[in-house]
């Protein structure tokens, strides 16, 4: 089975096949790197000792993007790529919508075209909004709080309208809570450009001192200790939550959307002091204002995803934490590989 991965080369995208390479299946990857380095195809095919396909391209594209589904028999695709900072996104909403939006539509236009009509869409947990009460079941009011939110959104939709129109399509949009830790080989792993927006990766940076302090925004929430929950999931279990998709994409058409979560929320203090464990190393922290959009408590409720895919997230904290902190340590300044300086003689 040839699978076509969008954003193959980025973090999750790079755990999920990983998985997919283990399971057996070929794979043609497409990235541009806009936000990953070509190191980590490399690491991939050094954990699983397999070869495949790659493709630098960019989705909008679409005359390269083409010669893809041309040059491969494509049964199926995962569509990871996509720009991921929210904050980015306040401030550059049309490259946002461009690349995210438009980027989907010529992807599903081929696919349309080609008769590809298996897809797994990397969604986020970012389309329930402003949360009203936890846990999170997939049928909760769906809204925007940001415009990377609302691209997200409006792929779903769009996707669920591809669906209405032509029943032959089956898709998972996977709604992904928040994704840490990395492969236990310790050779793939999250590496953010510039300074971490996400808590994982600062706590990671502060506990291998390229950054001071965390600083913890909000201590005032309604939680058990003042700072903001979240559901954090094992980046190797969501990439074979991917592969339960895909055999579910397979079987069955219609368009469905699925919470990857684990179903426990932590606190950041919680985190703070799991990272500390993991790492033997202390993390100095500080409290500071709320950061704005934030919401108090996120966690889903993963009992469809049990149910209708029969996956379910079994790696807890002290796992995300070891496993991220042995990727840092190892890989101090993430896929950068150094130069290497000439020898003389
Ligand atoms: P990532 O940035 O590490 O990976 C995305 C990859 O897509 C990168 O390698 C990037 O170079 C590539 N890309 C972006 N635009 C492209 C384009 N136009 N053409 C070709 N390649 C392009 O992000 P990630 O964390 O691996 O996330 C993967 C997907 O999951 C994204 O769609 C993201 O929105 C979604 N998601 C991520 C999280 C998270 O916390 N990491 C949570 C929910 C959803
Ligand atoms: C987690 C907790 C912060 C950084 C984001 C996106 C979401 C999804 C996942 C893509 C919160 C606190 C954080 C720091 C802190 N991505 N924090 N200091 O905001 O839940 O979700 O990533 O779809 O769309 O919004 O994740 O890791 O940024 O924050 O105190 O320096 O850590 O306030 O409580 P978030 P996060």
């Amino acid at each position: 089975m040839r699978v076509l991965v969008t954003g193959g080369a980025g973090y999750i995208g790079t755990h999920t096949c990983v998985e997919l390479l283990n399971a057996g299946y070929e794979i043609v990857i497409v990235d541009n790197f806009s936000n990953s380095k070509p190191e980590a195809l490399k690491r991939i095919k050094e954990i699983t000792g397999k070869d495949f396909k790659f493709y630098s391209i960019d989705l909008l594209n679409r005359e390269e993007l083409e010669k893809v589904f041309l040059e491969n028999e494509i049964e199926s695709v995962i569509h990871f790529a996509g720009l991921k900072a929210v904050g980015e996104s306040v401030q550059l909403p049309l490259v946002y919508y461009q690349n995210n939006i438009t980027g989907t539509l010529i992807l599903c236009e081929l696919m349309q075209k080609y008769g590809v009509k298996k897809l797994v869409f990397s969604s986020s947990a970012t389309v329930y909004g402003d949360v009203k009460s936890t846990p999170i079941l997939e049928n909760f009011p769906l809204s925007a709080t940001n415009p990377y939110g609302r691209s997200k959104l409006i792929i779903e939709e769009i996707i669920r309208d591809i669906g209405v129109s032509d029943s032959e399509w089956s898709v998972a949009q996977l709604r992904y809570f928040n994704p840490i830790g990395a492969h236990p080989s310790g050779l793939i792993g999250e590496d953010p450009n510039g300074i971490p927006n996400n808590l994982m990766p600062y706590i990671s940076q502060v506990a291998a001192g390229k950054l001071k302090e965390l600083k913890i925004f909000g201590n005032d929430y309604p939680t058990s200790d003042g700072t903001g929950v979240r559901d954090y999931i094992h980046v190797v279990d969501l990439a074979k939550g991917h592969i339960k998709a895909l055999e579910k994409v397979m079987l069955e058409t219609g368009v469905d959307a699925y919470n990857l979560g684990t179903g426990r929320g932590y606190t950041v203090l919680e985190m703070v002091k799991a990272f500390e464990k993991a790492s033997g190393k202390e993390i100095p922290y500080s409290f500071v204002e709320r950061r704005q959009g934030d919401i108090s408590t996120c966690f889903a409720d993963p009992t469809k995803a049990k149910m209708k895919l029969d996956w379910a997230a079994v790696m807890g904290i002290r796992e995300m934490c070891v496993d991220a902190w042995r990727w840092q340590s190892n890989n101090r300044d993430g896929y950068e590989v150094l130069a290497k300086v000439p020898v003389h003689t």
